[in-house]
């Protein structure tokens, strides 16, 4: 790992050289630390932030305002990656010039690098728009979370020919727009193959296989901290759940047995002012 910063120009060159991009979600300033010096190549506020960190059922409910708040948490602990802020649904689909003040308020206020839509064809007005105001834009296609309800839940995407064909194209138009990279969520590993073959610009799987040219994880999956809905594609690479359960557990205990402060942990008062107290 280098402390080079992490750009839009270092996700084109390590698809050229074949260099897997590694992505995973932050949501918060000492997170964002944490990943950032593990040397991760770039941070995703996602508006699966909604769910994570915020209860939520579905991404649907996330704000404009929850999103400035979180980039700007991130932005302040991460000193290396990349940093990719969600725009949250409706936030780029009423008009291209709200679209584009939308996406500003992540750069300007939030901190952010680029952005990210989910969409493919129906949305290419917006990210152009987005695109001319020279903020970077990452697109998303496959399973995107904010249109589950149309989606009828987080289904894989891509399994007809039809939806299939629909995807590559609308990966093709986007690459043709100016996105300098899809995430690909939920497809069938040889379609994100297929469409990773077919474009300059590199994919970032999640829940696509192996032959993306990146990988991203929600961070409370890959970390084991969220079990609420644990989808089949995210690895567990840590119990960090586990773990805050026991050391909560732990704490109680020695609260109430009075084990904990101990001697060590408090402060002083000298007797003689102690005494006047009295
Ligand atoms: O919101 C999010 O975390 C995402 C990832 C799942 C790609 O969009």
């Amino acid at each position: 790992m280098t402390n080079e910063k992490f750009t839009v120009s270092s996700f084109m060159e390590s698809k050229k050289k074949g260099r897997k991009i590694s992505m995973l979600t932050a949501y918060d300033y000492t997170t964002a630390k944490l990943l950032d010096t593990a040397g991760v190549d770039s941070l995703l506020v996602g508006d699966s932030l909604g769910m994570v960190v915020l209860g939520y059922e579905n991404t649907l409910q996330v704000t404009l305002d929850d999103m400035v708040h979180h980039c700007r948490a991130v932005a302040r602990g991460a000193k290396r990656s990349l940093i990719i802020g969600d725009m949250p649904f409706l936030s780029y689909h009423v008009s291209a010039e709200e679209s584009v003040r939308n996406a500003g308020r992540l750069v300007q206020e939030g901190g952010v690098h680029a952005v990210k839509l989910e969409g493919g064809r129906e949305i290419l007005k917006h990210v152009k728009a987005i695109l001319d105001a020279k903020i970077p834009v990452v697109g998303h296609l496959g399973l995107t979370p904010q249109s589950v309800n149309m989606m009828g839940g987080f289904k894989v995407q891509g399994k007809s020919e039809e939806q299939a064909r629909a995807i590559i194209e609308d990966a093709l138009m986007l690459q043709e727009a100016g996105v300098f990279a899809i995430v690909l969520e939920c497809v069938p590993a040889k379609l994100a193959r297929l469409i990773s073959e077919r474009l300059s610009i590199p994919t970032i799987g999640i829940g696509a296989g192996s032959d993306c040219d990146g990988q991203v994880l929600v961070m409370h999956d890959m970390a084991g901290m969220y079990s609420d809905m644990v989808p089949k594609f995210a690895k567990r690479y840590a119990q960090v759940g586990e773990q805050i359960e026991e050391a909560a557990k732990m704490y109680i205990q020695e609260v109430q047995e009075k084990l904990f402060p101990e001697e060590k942990h408090t402060f002083k008062i000298d007797e003689e002012t102690l005494s006047k107290l009295y």
